[in-house]
């Protein structure tokens, strides 16, 4: 395979070229958001600055435009992701709005007292708070299928909850704390034996691997744009027309009705059925333009460049004497996507990330919207993080390397 031309890419980031403390900005930070190339950027000027107007109303020219340009959109994003069609898509706003249509549409529809609902332990907050607040709400039981060693799903746990017959089970492609990349179609296959829904939680997955939603044959899939080079504002919820059709509207009011009569109403079709009232226009026709720059790299070569980074980063910080690094040891396809997630001995990870910034490096310090995983698991206050995307270099990780060394120096560790 081709390596990724990272210096071309790196010309069409704006931001890349700027500086952070007087020093050029390293940003270490794709977990939380990717920066936008400016085909992205131009794309949102464009729409406001030629055929702004709101779509599926006007029978005028950039009124037509601006729905074609939506809609288009998301059949791009039916095409990386691998939907039967855009009908298939509803735009969100973000991978947590997507989770929680599922949690209150069809959760309130579906889930009874004592019923039960799967996820993980190693969950973000986006795929467990809509969980416990429906089985709260529902009198229902929320289950956790366990972490064993390296922090990976423990496949006799997911058997054992799996037994209880869950009426959905929701569980992430990719860990934003640990890297590990779940092999969605397995369990997929293995839920729906057990009579399951299965959502995938795609928010670290489809930026940076190949996703086939209908190879994997999970029912729901939910990503958001922001974090695959779109802005922010605008996500995703997969699901399969016939569940789709099943499901009612979250919201209701304008666009989202065929007809309506003083006594009654129709639902509008798929996906108009799930976007009440004027959407994210200009964030969906932009988030169209990020699935086409992904696809130009090719998001298999952007998986490799991210893996060869990965490896390189976990081998020099692996070097250095108390630094430990959470997840997966093994970095290979199925292993680890682009995300270190580190402690240094003795500091807190808000002292690393400030010296890091100092040093123009952006990386992320916190619980990562994963408290109980970090917390009650790793048991860890917070942890430092890392994490890559196409236009990052090894340079980038060599600067890393020497901001850990002078954390330590900083901390006379
Ligand atoms: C695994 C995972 N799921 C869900 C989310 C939520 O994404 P958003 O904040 O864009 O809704 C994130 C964000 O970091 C994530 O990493």
């Amino acid at each position: 395979m081709r390596r990724i031309d990272v210096g071309a890419i790196r010309e069409d980031f704006p931001i890349l070229s700027t500086r952070m403390n007087g020093k050029p900005l390293a940003y270490l930070d794709n977990a939380a958001t990717s920066q936008k190339p400016r085909q992205v950027i131009s794309a949102i000027s464009e729409y406001y600055g030629r055929y702004n107007a709101n779509i599926h109303r006007g029978i005028y020219k950039i009124a037509e435009e601006a729905t074609e340009k939506y809609i288009e959109s998301k059949s791009k994003l039916a095409r990386m992701i691998n939907a039967g069609s855009s009908r298939e898509i509803i735009y969100t706003r973000n991978a947590t709005e997507s989770i929680n249509l599922v949690a209150l549409s069809w959760g309130e529809a579906n889930i009874r007292r004592g019923d039960h609902i799967l996820i993980t332990e190693m969950e973000h907050h986006s795929n467990m708070v809509p969980w416990m607040v429906l089985a709260r709400r529902k009198g229902a039981v929320l289950d956790y299928v366990r972490l064993g060693k390296d922090y990976n799903l423990e496949m006799g746990s997911l058997e054992k909850e799996l037994s209880k017959n869950p009426k959905i089970m929701a569980f992430t492609h990719a860990s934003n704390v640990l890297g590990t990349v779940n092999d969605a179609r397995s369990i997929t296959t293995k839920a729906h034996k057990a009579g399951a829904l299965v959502l995938v939680d795609g928010a670290q997955s489809a930026p940076h691997m190949g996703v086939d939603v209908r190879g994997i044959g999970c029912d729901l899939f939910a990503l958001s744009g922001h974090k695959m080079l779109g802005p922010t504002g605008i996500g995703a919820l997969y699901g399969k027309e016939e569940l789709l059709e099943r499901m009612e509207p979250l919201l209701t009011g304008g666009d989202m009705i065929r007809s309506v009569t003083y006594e009654s109403f129709e639902w509008n079709e798929l996906p108009w059925k799930f976007e009440a009232g004027t959407p994210n226009i200009a964030g969906g026709i932009a988030l169209g333009t990020a699935v086409d720059y992904i696809n130009k790299v090719g998001i298999g070569r952007i998986r490799a460049h991210e893996e060869s980074l990965t490896s390189y980063a976990i081998e020099r910080m692996g070097r250095i004497k108390g630094v430990k690094i959470f997840g997966a040891s093994d970095h290979d396809a199925n292993g680890r996507a682009g995300i270190v997630s580190f402690a240094v001995d003795g500091i807190h990870p808000h002292d690393v990330s400030q010296i890091f910034d100092g040093e123009g490096i952006a990386i992320r310090a916190g619980h990562h919207c994963a408290m109980p995983l970090v917390t009650q698991l790793i048991k860890e206050p917070a942890l430092s993080r890392m994490s890559f995307y196409l236009y990052n270099t090894e340079e980038e990780v060599d600067r890393a390397v020497a901001a850990i060394d002078k954390v330590k120096r900083t901390f006379k560790l």
